[in-house]
């Protein structure tokens, strides 16, 4: 069968196709029904069966393969290094599972993991699976007001954390940021349960901190039954950034993510049980769910979590795990490709990376001179996969598996099976013909794994998503695209405020309500503009209460460092622009609607075009000004 027939298959047929691909996984109790979309766009997959993300992940494998490699935990950081088997991981999570439920964890309950890239966020995550709690996991380098948020709307009973993590060999405490954001959320967690790396010191606060290793050696011999979930149960919600400040809680099934990765890990990614699969992202983003922990290990792979600079020791700590762990498929991001490009090439050379078949990158536009530099420079295909936390799994790449047409230098691919991709004319809905700009949309009924809805607001899911086009129902995916004339597409960057630093993706609104909680700022305007080597960083120009603070030069860096330093604060390093402009007005609509789009033109050197609407054209000139000053 060629892909053609493959795809149109998924689509017309989706029943018969998930059908088959349901067998992948274990089902306690087998579906009445593969789909239920009699309340479109909502989409209910596998009805009825039921299943376990954890009992899929581990207990599947602690047969066959229970002496054999399941999670490679390596910090270059800590200098540690530990490789736990299916049936090591098996009584890990088991005893977390344990712990858990002596906390009063159970089903439904949620569970908020703020975790650096060590073994236990791995073991918290599936020990939720296991008895049916839901995690959310908040990404390491967020900071108090972010990890706050998340807190309000999930509502946590637990949370788990560390005393630290280590980035480039500086230690970033964590639990005073954790201790910040529950002191400013209005919900409290009953427990902290926290991981002593012994990097930082911690205070603890009585009957509510509890400490893992000591809890963990009461439950050492812990066999904890698996909890069957119905495959619509949820299994986690993992907060993105959108156009506003508030973070979406995107929420995941069971049965349908389950089966959604088992399939891509065969189609698209290749891996096979008993290799080693290496994923350089992090757990508290979407592809660290799907590509570190649940895909690989579904699959029955090994999986590398790695914590650590690309380039430290040196540029060449990549290539020595692939060549000491036998790494068959590795999956990272661009940027970090650029960052080793940098580098002197021997750091790779002097490795035996011959076990090595492909690289997967995702997360951000991927250029020419990128791919092919790394390509060459490894000897293996390169490919790019398209997708957003919302799906879970690529909208487009080009599944190796099932397909054999070539790669197109600057495009992600075509469609994956179970998606109905369209371009779409932003403004008369209709499907764009062949290279005609426009929204890259994705027809209902979703295909498993993609989210269910926003945790808790189904009107959000509703109106952020699937109510941009009259007379349509789609799945906006807000990113710009084309489609070529032989079905190729390519991705042209986000239609919202929404930016993407070195893969991470950021809402200029949140970067934007941090600036302003400083005391001198009054008004600011945050854009995302190119860049060489993270593809955009975040720039801000600000309008101050008090102008006079900033007259001379040093009192505009000084203020500038005062600002970063909030926003390491309160939304974390990541969120921090890379330039804070001053200036005294900012471009609007007479309606009072921020001009970005024109105030990222000037930035990037480009026209911003007719604005017959902005209420002073001076404060472009001021734009202007402020980047020559
Ligand atoms: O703008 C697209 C960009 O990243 C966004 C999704 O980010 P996130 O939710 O963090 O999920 C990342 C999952 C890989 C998209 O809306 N993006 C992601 N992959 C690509 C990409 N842009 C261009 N090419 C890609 N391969």
């Amino acid at each position: 069968m060629n892909y053609s027939d493959f795809y149109q298959r998924s689509v017309d047929d989706p029943n018969g196709f998930w059908a088959d691909e349901a067998r992948r996984i274990h089902w306690q109790e087998p579906f009445s029904r593969v789909l239920d979309y009699s309340k479109p766009p909502f989409t209910r997959w596998f009805v009825g069966g039921k299943t376990n993300l954890c009992y899929n992940a581990v207990d599947r494998w602690t047969g066959s393969q229970g002496d054999k490699p399941a999670l490679i935990a390596i910090s270059t950081e800590t200098g540690s290094e530990k490789t736990y088997t299916f049936a090591e991981l098996h009584a890990e999570v088991n005893r977390a599972a344990a712990m858990m439920q002596s906390l009063a964890v159970g089903k439904g309950d949620r569970v908020l993991i703020y975790m650096p890239m060590i073994a236990e966020a791995v073991f918290a995550m599936l020990a939720c699976a296991r008895i049916g709690a839901i995690h959310s996991v908040v990404f390491g380098g967020f900071a108090s007001n972010s990890l706050a948020s998340r807190i309000e709307d999930a509502t946590p009973k637990l949370v788990v954390s560390a005393d630290a993590g280590s980035r480039g060999g500086k230690v970033v405490a964590y639990k005073p940021l954790l201790d910040e954001a529950i002191r400013m959320a209005q919900h409290k967690p009953d427990h902290v349960l926290l991981v002593d790396r012994g990097l930082a010191a911690m205070e603890r606060v009585p009957g509510r901190d509890v400490d893992y290793a000591e809890l963990r050696e009461k439950h050492a011999d812990a066999q904890v039954p698996v909890t069957w979930l119905e495959s619509n149960e949820s299994s986690y919600i993992l907060y993105t950034s959108g156009t506003t400040g508030k973070p979406k809680g995107v929420q995941r099934d069971v049965g349908g993510y389950a089966v959604a990765l088992a399939a891509s890990m065969d189609y698209i990614f290749g891996g096979k049980a008993g290799e080693t699969y290496f994923c350089t992202s992090d757990i508290g983003w979407v592809v660290g769910h799907s590509y570190i922990v649940y895909g690989p290990l579904i699959a029955g792979m090994a999986t590398v979590l790695y914590e650590g600079l690309p380039i430290r020791p040196d540029a060449g700590i990549w290539w020595s795990i692939v060549e000491k762990y036998k790494v068959s498929r590795m999956f990272s991001a661009p940027t970090a490709v650029r960052v080793l490009k940098k580098q002197p090439p021997e750091f790779m050379k002097k490795h035996d990376l011959s076990s090595l078949k492909t690289l997967y990158l995702a997360g951000e536009p991927l250029d020419e001179s990128t791919s092919e530099w790394i390509s060459s420079a490894l000897d293996v295909p390169v490919i790019d996969n398209y997708w957003q936390t919302e799906t879970g799994w690529p909208i487009l790449s080009i599944a190796r598996g099932v397909d054999d047409r070539p790669a197109r230098l600057g495009s992600p691919g075509v469609p994956m099976y179970g998606y109905k991709v369209k371009i779409l004319n932003e403004g008369t809905g209709k499907t764009c013909g062949a290279n005609e700009k426009g929204v890259v949309v994705i027809e209902g009924p979703l295909p498993p794994g993609c989210m269910q809805t926003v945790y808790g607001d189904d009107r959000r899911f509703l109106d952020t998503y699937w109510s941009n086009f009259a007379d349509q129902q789609a799945y906006s995916t807000f990113d710009w695209g084309i489609r070529d004339a032989d079905g190729y597409y390519f991705i042209l960057g986000r239609t919202d405020d929404v930016i993407n630093v070195a893969g991470h993706r950021l809402g200029t609104r949140e970067i934007e309500e941090s600036i302003s909680s400083h005391p001198n700022v009054s008004e600011v305007a945050v854009v995302g503009i190119e860049d060489k080597l993270k593809g955009q960083v975040a720039v801000a120009f600000a309008v101050l209460k008090n102008a006079q603070a900033a007259t001379t030069a040093e009192e505009r860096r000084t203020l500038e460092g005062e600002i970063m330093a909030v926003v390491d604060r309160r939304l974390g390093a990541l969120g921090r622009p890379a330039r804070i402009y001053f200036v005294t007005l900012l471009p609007k609509t007479r309606s009072g609607k921020l001009l970005r789009r024109a105030i990222q033109a000037i930035c990037e050197g480009r026209d911003p075009g007719d604005l017959p609407t902005i209420e002073d054209p001076s404060a472009l000139h001021q734009i202007e000004g402020a980047l020559k000053s």
